[in-house]
Order: structure tokens, then sequence, then C-alpha cells
């Protein structure tokens, strides 16, 4: 028989251990310390949790996790992470803190809010994904339901492992942040005038659903211009607040829950998370890298495929590689996609980051709506916080089949009715008077990449596949393992924030991802830090 300590948060922890036993190793995190007789083989005991504003919320070390998790591993241990809220404060752990919690844990994730023990639950970690198991406990241990409980679809969406390195990042002084996939160059001053004069005549209302119609003529102008393709404003255009919403709504209209979606890898994680938000599984495929250039592997793709597949996600100029897809390697993935009656998503808010040796300054990266008719299943998402350094801006575009952009158009009442009136009024500037500053930030660009890549190459245990655009270099590093644990200890130690090569899926394992899309001084302090 079970003796149930007075303390029901003790006995929860006992009775769980025991369902485990000699297998768990232990993380306390909030104040009361762990009983004597746990079957635990170590305990973690967490003081160092992060009190946050007392009145609101404790916050959990991530790193507390994260550390004792590899500690368990290195001596065969599971982990089990416990949670607990101080009895004397109505503090929660939010659902952040738990899926940190499942992603930091290899076996078994008990949280438990409130310190009366209101709701218990016990999670199995795979490899990739926390699994609800049940664990019997004692009649007398069952928690009333009293609080709704997050939706499990919304905890199993994968974090932001940039994040977690911008986090840390966020708490210290003088870091050099070059996690984020942002450039530090302000926007052009033109673009800010036409926002104050579009708040000055009155854009200060909502706007149609698809976008104000001068915006989306100016983007099927720049269409033509750039690519000498032929876009419907009124029908195939649908103005977004930013790349991520024209994601959000793009893949919410072509999948159904239950439906998989495959993302060519390195990706960046918006392309993992945004369809497990629309409650589909994602199947990762990645690029091969050989002699310094990724390729697309049509075999892999073609095992990945299920009778649930629908949506096949690339992105090009690449966030994290670089890469570029030739027009070869699009013209094989219409294919591929109208062979499998697939939505093919071609993510190309790097479009204009474009700078190979073979093409003047100013060349667009090739898009897939060259070689697409408008009648095929294809949708393009775009942005103009890379190309104009807009990105608070939140203003970005989907160019898509008629009956696709249309429902688009309609479910963004939903979602945000329109982008602000007056950022896109500025937008439409900037694609109208643009090309001189875009041309000017490419050179900047251009020869960061190339002051970059020479500095980096000089350090013999790094390779960077050339990247033909989109502000980033993706170096793996050899012999590394633990990109994230590079990442961190690097900020930690020399106020270098990088993002982890982890973050962008596999063939990240082993790589750091660098911004170089920055002012040169901060780009030369960053390099002397990783090549000295
Ligand atoms: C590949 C990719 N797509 C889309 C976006 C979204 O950009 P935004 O939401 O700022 O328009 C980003 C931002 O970093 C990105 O890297």
């Amino acid at each position: 028989m079970l003796h149930l300590d007075p303390t029901p948060w003790h006995d929860v922890l006992r009775h769980t251990c025991a369902c485990f036993p000699n297998e768990a190793c232990g993380i306390l995190l909030g104040p009361p310390p762990l009983g004597p007789n746990l079957h635990i083989t170590e305990a973690v005991l967490a003081p160092n949790v992060h009190q946050g504003d007392q009145t609101k919320r404790y916050e959990i070390g991530t790193q507390l996790l994260f550390d004792t998790q590899r500690g368990a591993r290195a001596r065969g241990l599971h982990v089990l992470a416990y949670f607990h809220s101080h009895p004397n404060r109505s503090a929660y752990f939010s659902p952040t803190d738990l899926a940190h919690a499942h992603a930091h844990s290899t076996h078994l994730v008990l949280s438990l809010q409130n310190g009366a023990f209101q709701h218990a639950k016990a999670f199995r970690v795979d490899e990739t994904q926390a699994r609800e198991i049940s664990l019997s406990y004692p009649e007398k241990m069952q928690a009333p339901e009293i609080s709704a409980k997050v939706a499990a679809t919304a905890l199993a969406v994968p974090h932001s492992r940039i994040r977690e390195i911008a986090d840390i990042a966020m708490a210290m002084d003088g870091v050099l942040r070059l996690y984020f996939g942002e450039s530090n160059l302000p926007t052009p001053a033109f673009i800010k005038d036409a926002a104050q004069k579009a708040l000055a005549d009155g854009f200060t209302y909502y706007t149609e659903n698809a976008g104000l119609p001068s915006l989306r003529q100016a983007i099927a102008a720049k269409y033509a211009e750039l690519h000498g393709v032929t876009i419907d404003p009124s029908r195939e255009i649908v103005v977004t607040a930013s790349g991520v919403q024209a994601l959000q709504l793009g893949i919410r209209c072509a999948l159904d829950p239950g439906d998989e979606a495959i993302v060519l890898t390195p990706a960046w994680q918006n392309q993992i998370s945004i369809p497990a938000m629309c409650n589909a599984a994602v199947r990762l495929a990645p690029l091969t890298l050989s002699e310094g250039r990724y390729h697309i592997d049509f075999d892999l793709l073609d095992s990945l495929l299920t009778p649930r597949t629908r949506l096949l996600i690339y992105t090009s100029p690449s966030n994290p590689t670089g890469w570029v897809a030739t027009p070869a390697d699009q013209q094989a993935l219409l294919v591929f996609a109208r062979r499998h009656r697939l939505w093919l998503l071609a993510d190309e808010v790097y479009e204009r980051l474009y700078y190979p040796d073979s093409a003047p300054l100013g060349t667009p990266a090739p898009s897939i709506l060259r070689l697409a008719t408008r009648e095929d299943s294809v949708f393009v998402v775009q942005s103009f916080s890379k190309a104009y350094c807009m990105t608070g801006w939140r203003v970005g575009w989907i160019v898509a089949r008629a009956d696709f952009a249309d429902r688009a158009t309609k479910l963004n009442e939903f979602i945000i009715s329109s982008a602000p009136a007056f950022a896109q009024r500025a937008a439409e500037t900037a694609l109208r008077d643009g090309e001189p500053a875009v041309r000017e930030m490419l050179a900047l660009y251009k020869s960061n990449r190339d002051f970059s890549l020479e500095a980096l190459r000089r350090r013999p245990d790094i390779q960077v596949p050339q990247p033909d655009g989109a502000g980033y270099l993706f170096p793996q590093v050899a012999g590394l393992q633990d990109s994230f644990e590079y990442c961190r200890r690097l900020l930690l130690e020399t106020k270098l924030g990088l993002a982890p090569g982890i973050a962008f899926g596999p063939g990240g394992e082993s790589a750091i991802r660098l911004c170089y899309a920055v002012e040169r001084p901060i780009l030369a302090q960053a390099l002397s830090i990783l090549t000295t």
C-alpha cells in the first residue's frame, strides 16, 4: 500500500518514481525540498529558478532542464521533470514553460500546477514528441479538474530554439545579436516619410481583406518588371500582415487536420511549426550537400509521400543556407507536386537578396511564378521585411491560384482583417521607388558575405557551402554534435549570439547560422570572435 505523504506533490513524485524504478533523474522546480524516501536516482534542486514578477509567475530555468538532460543521458538515466507552484503564491507555469519541459525531458514530464495538486499530467517523451501517458495514481490523488487546460495541439507545437538563445541573450548586455534573421539597417527614410504621409492622408482605417487595391497593383507591376509574369491583382494576390502571416494563412488554406506536409530542410522553423498549428503532420526532407552545393533528394521525397501528403514547402533563397533553387530545381519540384497533386509552397521572402557572381546586382532570384501556370497548385509567400528593411512593419503577401486566394482573403477577415493601412501605403512606395535602396543594401550584403566567407574559411574545421543569397551563412563545424549547446556557450562566454543549426531541422545538427546582413563593424567583431 502506498504511503501518502501529507504534502500531495511529494506523493505524486514518489508514485511516479515508483513507476520508473531506478531510472528517473529528478528535477525539482520550485522552493520546497525533496522528501528523504523518494525513489529517485538523482535530484537536482533548482533554487535558481528565475523568479520573474513575483506576483505573476515563475519561469522555468530552461538551461537547468537542458543541463540535467545532458547529464542524465551521459549516465544512461532518464529525466523526470517535476513542476509545482509555490503554495503561497498564485504562480503558474505557462504553456511555453511546459513546451520547454517537454522538449528537454527524455522520458517523462510530470506537470503539476498549484501546490494543492489541482492538475497533474504525465508525458512520455519520445525522440520527437511528447505523448501523454496514463499513470495510475491512487483514487485519493485524482485531482479535480477545476481549471481549463491549454489545448494539447497547442502544446504540441514545437518551440523556437532560436528564441531560446534569444531569451538568454535578451537578459544580457552588450550581445552581438546575430541570431535573428534581421538586418540592423534602418528602414530607408523615403519609406518612413511615405508612412507619415499616409497617416496624414487618413490611411488609418481597415482596408479590404485582400489589401489595398493600389498595393496589389504595385505588387503585380513588380512581378511584370522583375520576372515578366502577369499576375491578376484583383484575384491572385492577398496582402498579409507579414510573411509569417502569409505562411499561416496559406498553410491553413492548404491543409486539413491530419494531412501531411513535407518540408525541405534545413528550414526556418516557422515552416515546421505552422503546419503543426494546423494539426497536420510534418515530414522533413533534408537537402543533400555535395561538392559545396545543396541538392534536392527526390528519392527521399518519394519515400516520404503518404496518402495524406498535401503540401510541399521549400524556401529559395534559403534561410538558413543561402541555397537558391535553380530553374531546373524548381521545374522538378513543380513536376513532382503536379504528379502527386500537392500544393507547392515557395517561400520567396529573400527573392531580392540574391547576389551570385554570375548576375548583376538587383537581379531577383528565380521565382517559381515564371514556371508555374496560374492554374497550378502553387502559392508564393512574400514579405517587405527583408528587401526593404521593414521587419517591424509587418506587411507581406501571397500570390496564389484565384480560388485559393479567394479563400485566403475570406479567412484573413478572421485572422487580421487587414494589414495596417498606412504600412500598406508605405509598402507601395517601397515597391515603386525602392530600387536604388535595394541595390545599395545588396552591395553591402554581398561584400559582407564575401568578407565573412573569407574569414570563416580560414578556420580549418569549418566548411561553408557557397550561398547565393538570403543574408546568412550556415557553416558546418567539424565534430560539432550539439549546436544548441555550442551557441549557448558562445553566447555566455563571448557575447556573440548565433542561431543553432538544430533549429532548422535535419541537416543543421552540426551547423551554426550567422546573419551577415548587418553593419560591417558588428560583423567584423563577430567574425573575430569566431576565428580567434
Ligand atoms: C524563410 C522565411 N520566411 C518568412 C519569413 C517571415 O518574415 P516576416 O514575417 O518578417 O515577413 C522569414 C523571416 O525571417 C523567413 O526567414
